[in-house]
């Protein structure tokens, strides 16, 4: 594809543009008690002063060995960190809190029905069972150091205390968000090699107690079908004691861990030492081309920058209650979930299910029983919260001080909203712009130095040193407020190491637009391409306007317009699928499937069914399309590419601009048509 059509293709030409706001400062109070409020941290993570500027996000782990070299840059652009260097990430997080931290709560997990007790687990208790099933781990199941294990769970204690167990044992946890499908869960299991499946019978749900072990075995079938074994299925119960799922256990694969793990009462594991730059786990996501991308993160590194940046851009302290609501089967999860808060001794809940469930109010009740006064969302969460409640945060007493919002753009009339009736007008927010494959924030405002502005995420954070380029290669003037593809100049621990078993991919997507020397040692030669569109004031706040490559945002879910058509593709009657994303007020956007039949085959109302449903199997149901269009063609160019970007124009009611280059423009108007009917 040529640099021109990648760009036409582009959501950023269909993203929301607003203009520049006002700023909103801190409050004292605020400012008074931040990690952080000393303006020269911005000298002292100048370019100038990087990589060793990163020594201060290391110092806040407890390392087995000290590291000798902070960068090392010999097999660019696959960057090591702190080599030298030996720690342990499940150390980190549990026992060297227990000293002065036993009895304090690491996690409060918060069943969905209400009814149902909140789980107050202490960091001694955390240390205790992630212990025990670190030994069921090795000692049952055979894992050890360099293994990779996949982790296909909903949101429960027991997910944070297994992946803490792989971690004691240098075991590279792949955890699969619980809502994927079995099909999505056997690819990834094919890709990371693993033979062992932990997952879990069955969790709530908007109401709904779902059977979620019934994907375990799919997915081990269909992995088997492609040459990966699953030896062991390690199923955890969301009761305790009793099996909740109607499907039933396989013979000789199958374990109970709620049982197995009665044999390991009392065990001690020791955690293995780690070299810094060896893999703590994968978190995989979409790209351009249908596979999914297994993004290999680093032990020290990784744990050093979500601690870093949990402390300085969150502002978590060891006596704050944090609660993010993102799914732990997301990088969100991992990095501000269980792994930044936990290295950082604070308390964070873990809750089952839907925000809204029973009723607009839940949340709030949650954070004002548990106390919590750090939230972190997602603007699609807070768009439906808003609309379902506009009113509700105000009926209940809990008082945040500091709120995130992570995932896609947030529009400012949302934004506003969360300031006034979330924050009640006295929470900061910070708007962080990161990926997968940045292991933690790369812009924000920190709160006790940088107001706010509503719509733009902020300058890059410590050490982060953003550019902007245009299509041709040339640096957008800072400042300009033109438009362009952000990159980063400079490495960062928490960046990952590599794409699993695809170092070409890895350098190809990331790296090989801007390199300026291939064959170059040093890292300046190597600006990391994220794959978004954005803007810098002249401020230099950064405002990120949507993906420049094949990727819809889903609710804040990434989702590869390739993965979604070739789902499509598997139904027998499609001759052609393709994706574009469409607008929608809760979501910020939805896929819309477009589909030509294969010669003969007449469009029913069951075909489309049939061609949605299979994308749901295939990927799960977050990926289901808002609508599904049979049509007589595509419009196509002369060289036979669909044009996503006219249909993206159609979906969204804009004007398709000139289309009389296509090879076929007549067909516009027929599909327009259809729409609007
Ligand atoms: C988008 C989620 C605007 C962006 C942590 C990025 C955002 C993709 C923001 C990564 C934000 C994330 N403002 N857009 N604050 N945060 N994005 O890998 O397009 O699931 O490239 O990581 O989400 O999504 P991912």
């Amino acid at each position: 594809m040529s640099k021109k059509e990648a760009v036409e293709t582009s959501e950023s030409q269909i993203a929301v543009h607003w203009e520049e706001e006002q700023y909103f400062y801190p409050s004292p109070t605020f400012v008074g008690q931040a990690n952080l409020t000393d303006e020269s941290v911005y000298d002292r993570f100048s370019l100038d002063n990087f990589p060793e500027c990163f020594h201060e996000y290391a110092e806040l782990l407890d390392w087995d060995k000290y590291w000798n070299k902070t960068l090392d840059t010999s097999d660019a652009p696959c960057w090591k960190w702190f080599t030298g260097g030996r720690l342990n990430v499940s150390y980190n997080c549990v026992d060297r809190h227990l000293a002065k931290n036993a009895n304090k709560t690491a996690i409060h997990f918060v069943p969905e029905p209400e009814g149902e007790k909140i789980d107050h687990i202490t960091y001694q208790e955390l240390y205790i069972r992630v212990n025990e099933i670190a030994a069921l781990l090795r000692d049952f199941a055979g894992l050890k150091r360099g293994d990779r294990v996949t982790i296909h769970m909903p949101m429960s204690a027991e997910l944070p205390i297994t992946m803490l167990a792989c971690a004691r044992l240098g075991v590279i946890h792949s955890v699969v968000f619980g809502g994927f499908s079995a099909n999505a869960c056997a690819d990834r299991i094919v890709d990371s090699q693993s033979r062992v499946l932990i997952t879990m019978d069955a969790y709530y749900r908007n109401g709904h107690l779902l059977n979620h072990k019934v994907a375990a075995d799919e997915a081990a079938e269909i992995s088997a079908k492609q040459g990966q074994v699953v030896d062991k299925v390690l199923i955890w119960q969301r009761y305790p004691g009793k099996y909740s799922s109607k499907t039933p256990l396989v013979e000789g694969r199958d374990v109970i861990v709620n049982e197995k793990i009665k044999e390991f009462y009392g065990a001690r594991v020791k955690p293995e030492s780690m070299k810094a730059e060896e893999p703590l786990f994968l978190m995989y996501t979409s790209g351009t081309t249908g596979k999914p991308k297994g993004c290999q993160h680093s032990t020290g590194g990784y744990l050093a920058y979500a601690a870093g940046t949990s402390k300085y851009i969150q502002d978590i302290h060891p006596e704050d209650v944090y609660w993010c609501m993102a799914d732990i089967g997301w990088i969100t999860g991992h990095s501000y979930i269980v792994y930044g808060p936990l290295a950082l001794c604070a308390s964070s809940v873990i809750y089952e299910g839907v925000p809204t469930f029973p009723d607009a109010g839940r949340s709030w009740r949650i954070a004002q029983d548990l106390n919590v006064n750090i939230f972190h969302t997602a603007p699609t969460t807070i768009r439906a919260l808003r609309k379902l409640g506009p009113d509700e945060p105000a009926k209940y007493s809990f008082k945040f001080k500091h709120m995130t919002t992570v995932g896609e753009p947030i529009e400012p009339e949302v934004w506003k909203w969360y300031h006034r009736e979330v924050g009640k007008g006295v929470a900061i927010i910070v708007d962080t712009w990161w990926q997968t494959e940045t292991g933690g924030f790369l812009c924000s405002t920190i709160p006790g130095i940088k107001p706010m502005k509503p719509g733009s995420a902020g300058p890059g954070v410590p050490g982060i040193h953003p550019i902007i380029y245009d299509d041709e290669g040339q640096v957008i003037e800072r400042g300009s407020g033109r438009a362009g593809n952000i990159c980063i100049q400079n490495p960062w621990p928490g960046q990952f190491q590599t794409i699993w078993g695809d170092r070409k991919r890895f350098v190809d997507t990331y790296f090989s637009r801007y390199c300026k020397n291939s064959e170059s040692k040093d890292w300046r030669d190597w600006p990391y391409l994220a794959g978004d569109a954005a803007m810098e004031a002249e401020d230099g706040y950064y405002r990120i306007l949507g993906r420049i490559d094949d990727v819809i945002n889903v609710s804040g879910h990434r989702l590869g317009t390739k993965e979604i058509e070739s789902a499509a593709m598997t139904v027998d009657e499609v001759a052609e699928a393709a994706v574009v994303p469409v607008a929608h007020d809760i979501k910020g956007k939805e896929p819309d499937l477009y589909i030509a039949l294969k010669t003969g085959v007449q469009p029913s109302v069951e075909l489309q069914e049939k061609i949605s449903a299979a994308v749901c199997s295939q990927i799960g149901k977050i990926a289901k399309p808002r609508k599904v269009w049979l049509v007589p063609d595509m419009p196509k160019t002369r060289s036979g590419k669909i044009m996503r970007r006219v249909l993206g124009a159609i979906s969204n009611n804009k004007d398709v601009g000139d289309v009389m280059t296509l090879a076929n423009p007549d067909v516009v108007e027929v599909i327009k048509g259809m729409i609007k009917n």
